[in-house]
């Protein structure tokens, strides 16, 4: 696509077009470092949905995967919101379905639906209230119920059901990138460097997550990283997240904890699928008028329990 520009070129023309379509470009801390930098606003996944709902562009040009996509559409719905690639999906938010759910509500009646933001919106609107990596413990506190069904990320959920006397049933979801790292490789960075801080997102398993320093969200990990007085630090999620890091902290020294921090899906955008987002409204996201309104009560539910 778009083979006979220059990437010079291409960054023209998506300058260009973000002006005549009043548009502009939210990029996840997991992209690829040249869609980073040519994005308006950076961020985590719910905060750049709260961030495009707040702009007067007509267009949004959301570039991470589909559930992020779908939760700036629920937030905004009188704008156009655009996937770059249309593939860019998440594994873990399609690891529970609207049928899947309802059956586990029916087994589990009395049980408060606590539904991770990274989910689709089909199954926000099936839900109680939503959660993000770095509120879940305060949103499932907050709730009048002892018994919390949580959904869709296991880890996630465990990491919460250790921390809080209710009982919590987790479904059965997990993010296979965050799940590749394992308990040797935190014994390995601990090994080499020993007064390193090790940032972990809480989608890695519990048995790594309790060995961190630090678990939080993608913007959460950035603040800590900012505020640490260490000069050298060990960072446990996505890849992408290394490129503003660094630009944050120059003078900081960041290492990956495992090589494979890679989220494929995360990867597929490029910024020929920006432009040809741009210039052909592609690929538009789309929600039933009924499953927005109920994905948006779960959601500024958790915005109220969260205040
Ligand atoms: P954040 O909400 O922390 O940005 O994480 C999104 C995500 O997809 C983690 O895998
Ligand atoms: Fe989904 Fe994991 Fe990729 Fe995040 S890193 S988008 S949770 S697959």
């Amino acid at each position: 696509m778009y083979d006979n520009l220059t990437t010079k070129e291409m960054i023209g023309k998506i300058e260009v077009l973000k002006k005549e379509r009043n548009a502009i470009i939210m990029s996840h801390y997991y992209q690829h470092d040249e869609v980073q930098d040519i994005a308006d606003y950076l961020g985590d996944s719910f905060g750049l949905s709260q961030k495009a709902a707040t702009t007067a562009a007509d267009m949004i040009v959301f570039c991470g995967v589909k559930f992020m996509a779908e939760s700036a559409k629920i937030l905004s719905p009188d704008k156009t919101v655009v996937l770059p690639e249309k593939m860019a999906g998440c594994p873990m938010a399609d690891m529970v379905d609207v049928a899947g759910l309802r059956e586990m509500k029916n087994k589990y009646p009395d049980y408060t639906v606590v539904t991770y933001v990274n989910s689709t919106a089909a199954v926000k609107a099936e839900s109680d209230v939503c959660c993000t990596s770095s509120n879940a413990l305060q949103i499932v506190e907050s709730i009048n119920n002892d018994k919390i069904l949580f959904v869709p990320d296991k880890n996630l959920g465990t990491y919460v059901a250790d921390r809080t006397d209710k009982e919590v049933v987790v479904w059965d979801g997990y993010c296979n990138t965050h799940y590749r790292v394992k308990v040797e490789d935190i014994k390995k960075v601990r090994d080499k460097f020993s007064e390193a801080p090790i940032l972990i997102h809480p989608e890695c398993r519990p048995e790594v997550v309790t060995m961190a320093d630090y678990a939080g969200s993608t913007a959460g990990i950035l603040k800590f990283a900012r505020e640490s007085k260490a000069d050298t630090l060990i960072i446990g999620t996505e890849q992408g997240i290394l490129y503003q890091l660094k630009k944050e902290n120059p003078d900081k020294k960041f290492y990956i904890l495992s090589p494979k921090l890679i989220c494929p899906n995360m990867k597929k955008t490029h910024l020929d699928k920006v432009l040809n987002s741009l210039e052909n409204t592609e690929f538009e996201i789309t929600i039933p008028d009924d499953v927005n309104e109920k994905a948006y009560q779960s959601l500024y539910k958790m915005l109220e329990l969260a205040r």
